[in-house]
């Protein structure tokens, strides 16, 4: 297994939270390689999402570091980190309602000429031909899993080299979570590097090179995603097995 040199991206023995004194992250390390799908599960409150925030710069690291691509980005912004080429879907309300999908994939666009926008939005209908589709459809009137293939793609606009998914298939019907992870592949096999926290664990195990379970905010296991399905302890604890 790797040992994390030279990876897309590398948190450090993250500390940090929401409020001064409160630590929600308690030293959590993570590494993505290059073309890597790297899972993180664990239960309810374990810090998950709050580990994806503060690799996005949008929760306080208060010790440890993050690195892209060998670059220390600890506290740098959302906005500093998106240009550095990081991708980030948040759990919850992650696409304008309001919008078009065709307008929620300009959102995300960073810069470039009307011709690479269109471009861009191109390449991304061919990655998902429902939005496609439904280019013209205000993203509010689009089904969960469509939603989360939108929320996906917008943050694809920007060409990132590594992308967090947040529980991307929260909520949905047992079809689209199947359309949903099978996306996440299409995407991680189009080139990009991708860390992605679930819940529906056994499944993202399953198609995941690796696999993190944080639990208090630290590593409680991590090793192959195949391991960590056949670990008696882990599927005790973590799988309902
Ligand atoms: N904005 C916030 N302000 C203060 N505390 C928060 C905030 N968001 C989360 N927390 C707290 O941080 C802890 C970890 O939450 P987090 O959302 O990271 O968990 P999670 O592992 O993503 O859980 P879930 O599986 O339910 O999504 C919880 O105790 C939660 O109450
Ligand atoms: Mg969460």
């Amino acid at each position: 297994m790797s040992d994390g040199r030279g990876s897309v991206l590398r948190a450090e023995d993250l500390v940090g939270g929401y409020v001064p004194e409160v630590d929600i992250l308690n030293g959590c390390s993570v590494h993505v390689d290059e073309g890597e799908l790297v899972v993180v599960i664990g239960p309810n409150g374990a810090g998950k999402s709050t580990l994806a925030k503060a690799v996005f710069g949008l929760v306080d690291v208060r010790s440890g570091r993050v690195l892209l691509h060998g670059e220390e980005i600890t506290g740098d912004s959302p906005h500093q980190v998106t240009r550095k080429g990081m991708g980030y879907v948040p759990q919850r309300e992650n696409v304008f309602p309001s919008l078009t999908v065709n307008e929620n994939l300009e959102m995300g666009f960073l810069a470039g000429d009307s011709k690479h926008l269109d471009s861009q939005a191109e390449a991304m209908f061919a990655l998902f031909p429902r939005l496609g589709e439904r280019r013209r459809q205000r993203a509010g009137g689009l089904s969960g899993g469509e939603r989360q293939m939108l929320a996906m793609a917008r943050s694809l606009m920007s060409e990132p080299s590594v992308i967090l998914l947040d529980e991307p298939s929260a909520g949905l019907a047992p079809q689209a979570v199947a359309d949903v992870f099978r996306t996440v592949l299409d995407v991680n096999e189009s080139g990009v590097t991708v860390l992605m926290i679930e819940q529906n664990a056994q499944r993202a195990l399953t198609i995941a090179d690796r696999g993190y379970v944080l639990e208090g905010g630290v590593n409680r296991f991590e090793g192959p995603g195949r391991a960590l399905l056949d670990d008696p302890e882990v599927a005790r604890l973590y799988l309902g097995g």
